[in-house]
């Protein structure tokens, strides 16, 4: 088989809801700044669960939706930038935790661009006879790496995961992507930094939290995110006006506006819900998409533009029909 496609789509965001009101209380802002910048109203924050509960919990609802057992799966990616720990990677604990044996398992870190990195990472791997049906997991607790002290990013970001199934096809649904890496912006966005002392034996140090450069990664994004739309649109060999959706990762909606502006397409055609659950990194387009199909807004045979972009710095694209 030469193609692939999604076949189901769920998602999951941990039950407790902060507001822009409730972090009012914490730090020094307000719903009209958080609102008027970000677009974010609220955003659902873990209570004692892991970024491998919210991916096990997506693993469990697209199992039970499909009518896969475990033991189909031949493949689990798990695109995070807040894993459980180092080792094991999130992605074998919910390959352990659904019983998915047959399945290889590992996690894919592009921050902000994961989801559509691990698209087209599990999207070559179905090209070849050993595996045929894919779990890839978008799954984020954010909330853990965040200083809840700093105003410029607290604000912004939430906890969640999204998930899809994929199997192998001859039909014609992945048509095109574009994958781009600025490794020189890499202090842009940066956490979970380790340190090494020059003596021996090394103490072992924690990890530093969440830091961005948010006005670099502002510009970098409207700039960057348009040109590989464009980039992934030409390799699909279609035109922008025949994508149906845009579904771009839910950083800001002043970007998404951006974008929409920029590539000279109708804003309806680039839903977000970024008011309700904040910046969720590698979860923000599988939820979306969930919500969007589960709304009726994307159906069976719509063209999709998947985009993402984030730490790295990293961005990427993905056209496929739904
Ligand atoms: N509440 C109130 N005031 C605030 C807050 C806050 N939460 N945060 C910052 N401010 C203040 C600043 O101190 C500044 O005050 P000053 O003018 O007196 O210095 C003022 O608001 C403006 O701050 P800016 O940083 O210029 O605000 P901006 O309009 O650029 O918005 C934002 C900031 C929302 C972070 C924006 O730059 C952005 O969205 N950047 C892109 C983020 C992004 O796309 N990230 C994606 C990747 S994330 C990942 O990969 C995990």
């Amino acid at each position: 088989m030469n193609n692939w496609k999604i076949t189901d789509v769920a998602s999951y965001a941990p039950q407790r809801v902060v507001t822009n009101d409730d972090l009012s209380q914490l730090m020094d802002t307000s719903d009209e700044w958080i609102k008027e910048r970000t677009g974010i109203s609220q955003r659902h924050i873990s209570s004692g669960e892991n970024t491998s509960d919210l991916a096990t919990k997506v693993g469990e609802k697209l199992l039970a939706q499909s009518g896969w057992s475990a033991n189909d799966v031949d493949l689990i990616i798990v695109a995070t930038m807040s894993p459980d720990s180092y080792t094991p990677s999130t992605a074998a604990i919910v390959q352990g935790r659904l019983g998915a044996d047959h399945a290889v398992a590992f996690d894919l870190s592009a921050a902000c661009s994961g989801f559509v990195y691990a698209l087209t990472v599990a999207g070559s791997m179905l090209q070849s006879p050993q595996f045929n049906k894919a779990m890839v997991i978008g799954s984020e607790v954010l909330s853990k790496i965040v200083d809840w002290k700093d105003r410029s990013t607290a604000v912004l970001f939430g906890d969640g995961a999204g998930g899809v199934l994929l199997t192998a096809t001859d039909d014609q649904y992945y048509l095109g992507q574009d994958l781009t890496t600025f490794g020189k912006m890499n202090d842009k966005i940066v956490a979970g930094q380790t340190t090494v002392s020059s003596d021996f034996p090394h103490e072992i140090t924690g990890l530093t939290p969440f830091k961005m450069d948010g006005r670099s990664v502002y510009k970098f994004s409207t700039h960057e995110v348009t040109e590989s739309i464009k980039r992934a649109v030409e390799d699909a060999q279609i035109d922008l006006d025949q994508v149906d959706h845009f579904v771009l990762h839910q950083a800001n909606a002043r970007i998404i506006t951006q974008v929409a502006k920029r590539l000279n397409q109708p804003l309806e055609k680039f839903p977000v819900n970024i008011d309700q659950y904040g910046n969720t990194s590698a979860a923000s387009e599988p939820i979306l998409l969930a919500d969007c199909i589960e709304k009726g807004v994307i159906k069976r045979g719509d063209t999709l533009a998947l985009a993402g972009f984030g730490g790295g710095l990293t961005v990427g694209t993905i056209i496929i029909k739904y």
